[in-house]
């Protein structure tokens, strides 16, 4: 782990710092670290790409954007005070005068900062665009230093289209950067109630004994969105959803659950069991995908008070494109603690709430007295990771005024007031915060994003060799048909359905 302590001086170069990540979540995220106290006392941010003429352009949008973003948290006299240490330098990342003038910007910078070099790039770029920047980097004599932990340089998923070009990709930035100075965002583990995860396990005893295959039923990780894949066509038509959402944010919440309880909370302990995990998961032959595997894809919603285009209509897209908007697949992790134990996985676009959701499902066994009439339900645990944040634990009770009629009950714990929180900045601000720190557990590393891809590649040639079309399903449904029959074949049923939610959620 590295030392935790907020660095003296600090040099931030965003590539791509007129683009969409960065105006409407990184620099509002650090505009709030600022007003915190959370930023080094020596802050230089210098935004680098071809977009703006000059800084006053770029600043004049900039804050325009993020007043709108943050209408309770702008202040004027505060914004200007933060706007001192933005810089903007205008360069094409492809030429090479544009890094001669980083370097001489960031020299003539730290000539007056106490330490030199603590430097961090942020590659908010389009990802062809990684290896290229760091080459540059390394070119203009701008990646090396003497002090070990620096400079840093993250960058954002994708890591690569599958596990060859994931390896080609690592490779090229691995010439420049070593795996300690690189961090890979998957802004899901910056999420408050994804860092719980750990705690709500090994800080309570009455989980952890519990934690297998003895007392669970089977785990469903959900997470769907309302919304379609707005102005992102391109980069999602290459991609789909189990490269955009499973590879990545549902496999990390998985090797959060279904991890070993690591021998301490620090980062490396942690690091070591979720890639464990994430390796015996790779290792786990998928089987039955014919059955065990859902792909979906949003049609056209045509109503006379209402237009949504299909997919295949969307900016970007092709007219014949089979790519996959919704995924649901079912699999089992071989080893001790989870052998039989069904898990899983759904996520999708343009269904009908944004939801993101990990269900827990205990083993239904019940004194025989309470099995005549009304079978109790199964107990129930949730973690709410979006839009509302908190756990819920269903259980049984005595209707208040029965004899014996038995009803579910939740008991909820709620960590933030209902509102959306995936487009806003506060995953991005714990993730900026860690990396400033120097705190990697935040961060995934590259044997994560190995095994991730082996699970997803599997599946990706099953698809291939059976030229398998997703199926169409309807704006604002629950997703394409066949998803019903995934968990109704097994005797369950998807603990996201609207019955429940609503119970819950009227708590
Ligand atoms: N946006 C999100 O919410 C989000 C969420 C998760 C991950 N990500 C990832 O974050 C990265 C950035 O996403 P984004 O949506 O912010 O991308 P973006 O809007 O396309 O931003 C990229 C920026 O780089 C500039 N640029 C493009 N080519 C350039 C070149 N050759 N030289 C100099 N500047 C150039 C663009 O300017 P022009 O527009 O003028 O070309 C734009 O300002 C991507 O890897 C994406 O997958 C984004």
């Amino acid at each position: 782990m590295k030392n935790n302590k907020l660095t003296d001086s600090l040099q931030l170069v965003i590539f791509g710092a007129s683009g969409d990540l960065s105006q409407t979540k990184l620099i509002p995220s650090l505009y709030k670290l600022f007003k915190r106290g959370r930023l080094p006392e020596e802050f230089f941010l210098l935004g680098a790409d071809h977009h703006f003429e000059n800084r006053a352009e770029f600043l004049r949008n900039l804050s325009e954007t993020v007043r709108e973003i943050l209408p309770e948290t702008f202040e004027t006299a505060l914004w200007e005070k933060f706007a001192k240490k933005l810089n903007y330098l205008q360069i094409d990342f492809e030429d090479e005068a544009g890094y001669k003038e980083l370097s001489r910007k960031l020299d003539k910078k730290e000539k007056s900062y106490r330490s030199s070099r603590q430097r961090i790039y942020y590659l908010a770029t389009a990802p062809g665009f990684f290896p290229l920047i760091t080459e540059k980097l390394d070119n203009f004599d701008l990646a090396g230093s003497d002090g070990a932990d620096w400079p840093r340089l993250v960058i954002e998923k994708p890591f690569g289209y599958d596990l060859e070009s994931a390896v080609e990709f690592n490779s090229k930035i691995y010439r420049v950067f070593p795996e300690d100075n690189i961090y890979r965002i998957d802004h899901y583990l910056g999420k408050e109630m994804i860092q719980n995860i750990l705690t709500m396990r090994f800080a309570n005893m009455i989980f952890e004994p519990i934690w297998n295959k003895n007392y669970i039923d089977n785990i469903q990780i959900i997470s769907t969105e309302k919304q379609g894949i707005k102005s992102r066509g391109k980069y999602y038509d290459k991609s789909g959803a189990l490269r955009d959402m499973i590879q990545s944010h549902l496999l990390q919440m998985l090797a959060l659950i279904a991890m070993e309880p690591p021998e301490n909370m620090a980062t490396e302990s942690i690091l070591q069991e979720k890639i464990k995990l994430l390796k015996s998961l790779a290792e786990t032959p998928l089987l039955n995908l014919e059955d065990n595997l859902v792909l979906g894809q949003y049609s056209k919603l045509e109503r006379p008070e209402k237009y949504i285009p299909g997919y295949q209509e969307e900016d970007k897209i092709k007219p014949d494109s089979s790519t996959e908007t919704f995924a649901a697949v079912k699999f089992n992790i071989n080893n001790l603690r989870w052998r039989g134990v069904p898990i899983y996985l759904k996520t999708g676009k343009r269904l009908e709430k944004k939801n993101t959701k990990i269900f827990i499902q205990f083993k239904s066994d019940f004194h025989p007295s309470f099995l005549d009439n009304n079978e109790p339900e199964a107990n129930l645990l949730i973690i709410k990771v979006q839009p509302r944040e908190g756990v819920s634990l269903q259980f049984n009770a005595k209707k208040p005024g029965s004899q014996n009629e038995i009803v579910p009950v939740f008991m909820d714990f709620c960590h933030k007031a209902p509102r959306d929180l995936q487009s806003t900045p506060e995953a991005y601000e714990e993730l900026l915060a860690a990396l400033i720190r120097g705190d990697q557990s935040l961060f995934t590393h590259w044997k994560e994003v190995k095994n991730s891809w082996l699970f997803i590649d599997q599946l990706r040639e099953f698809i291939d060799t059976r030229e398998i079309k997703p199926e169409k399903y309807l704006p604002g449904s629950s997703g394409p048909e066949s998803m019903t029959r995934l968990v109704a074949r097994d005797h369950r049923q998807w603990w996201d359905d609207a019955a429940l939610e609503e119970q819950e959620e009227n708590l």
